[in-house]
This record gives structure tokens, sequence and C-alpha cells, in this order.
């Protein structure tokens, strides 16, 4: 079983093998971790993500990671919170499962994942974080190459969280 953790740290510093973007369908960058990891990455990375074609929500696409210590970054698009009313949890579950194979079909040892649609989009934190750890969970045994997840929180309250959805998924 890969090792999974939860950290505190800037994502766009962690030097493993692909670090997840939270994108929007464009692909041409935006706030918040997106454009942490452009800033970081410099003009190459956009340059790729305009040849891309955009990127459905619960989708995701791979690029390099350029000046980026990470060897890849997966831009993964997920949902803007509308109440729940629009499918929300699967597409949510949908970009760390497709994360997790483009991940597997690189090679890719070590992944990074923030946590996806929890800041600009207002996912609610406590079900995205036991969606994002149900999710790599279930997935791991179909993504061999994959052996170490970490979980990327900017915020103590949401490392707590993930923290303890993680000794509860061990238990
Ligand atoms: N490292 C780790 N986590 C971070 C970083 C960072 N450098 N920066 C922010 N976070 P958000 P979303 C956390 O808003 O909700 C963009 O404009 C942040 O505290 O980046 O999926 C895109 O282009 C939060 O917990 O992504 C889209 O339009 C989490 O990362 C839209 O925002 C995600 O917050 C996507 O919104």
């Amino acid at each position: 079983m890969a090792k999974l953790e939860a950290l505190k740290a800037d994502i766009t510093t962690l030097d493993v093998d692909a670090i997840v973007n939270a994108a929007n369908t464009s692909l041409l960058g935006g706030g918040g971790v997106d454009g942490a990891i452009h800033r970081r990455a410099g003009k190459g990375l956009l340059r790729e993500c305009e040849t891309l074609g955009g990127c459905e929500t619960g989708d995701a696409k791979i690029t390099r990671g350029y000046d980026l210590p990470a060897k890849h970054v997966i831009h993964a698009v997920g949902p803007r919170w509308s109440g729940g009313r629009k499918n929300e949890s699967e597409l949510l579950a949908n970009c760390y499962r497709r994360s997790l194979e483009l991940a597997q079909e690189a090679g890719c040892e070590s992944i990074a994942f923030p946590a996806i649609s929890c800041g600009i989009y207002h996912f609610p934190p406590e079900q995205a974080v036991k969606i994002a750890v149900r999710t790599v969970i279930d997935t791991l045994p179909s993504t061999p190459a994959v052996q170490r997840v970490v979980f990327v929180c900017f915020q103590d309250d949401m490392l707590a969280r993930y923290r303890a959805e993680l000794d509860a998924a061990k238990a």
C-alpha cells in the first residue's frame, strides 16, 4: 500500500513527480493555487496549456513542470460548489481518480494534491476531505506506480481534517 500523508506547505515547493493543480476549464491560469503554480513554473507551462484545448470539470490533463521542482503538473478541474445539487461530490471524486490515472500513465511514484475546490470554488471542506481520502484509497490499487500521496494544506484547520481522516482510514 502506498504511503499517504498530509503536510502544511506551499505545493509549488515540493520535489515530487507530480503536483496537482486546482485549475479551471480553460487551463489558462487563475488565482489561488493555480496562479501560484503558473507563476513558479514560468511561461513554458502556459504555452503547453494553450495547446490542450481546455478540460471538462471532473477531468484532468498532464503537462511538464517547467521551472517547478515537480516533474509534472496534473491540471484537475474541480466543481464549483452550488449547494450540492449539481453532482459536485462525484465530480470532485473524478478529479482525484483521473489525476491518479494520469500519474500512473506517466510513471509517477509521488504525487501531491491541494484541497481541490476548497478555496475559490467553496466546496465544504469536511465533505471534500472525506471524498479526497476515500477516492485516493479506492483508486490506488489500480495505480501501482504511485507509492506516495501527499495532501497539501495551506491552513492548520485543513491539515487537522486530513490527519483525522487519514487516521480514521488506517484504523
Ligand atoms: N499550496 C497549497 N495549497 C494552496 C496554495 C498553495 N500554493 N494556494 C492555495 N492553496 P483554490 P479551487 C489552497 O482557490 O477552490 C483558480 O482561480 C487553498 O487554501 O486555489 O479549486 C482556478 O483557476 C485551498 O484550500 O482552488 C479556478 O478558477 C485549495 O488550495 C479556481 O481558482 C484550493 O483553493 C479553482 O478554485
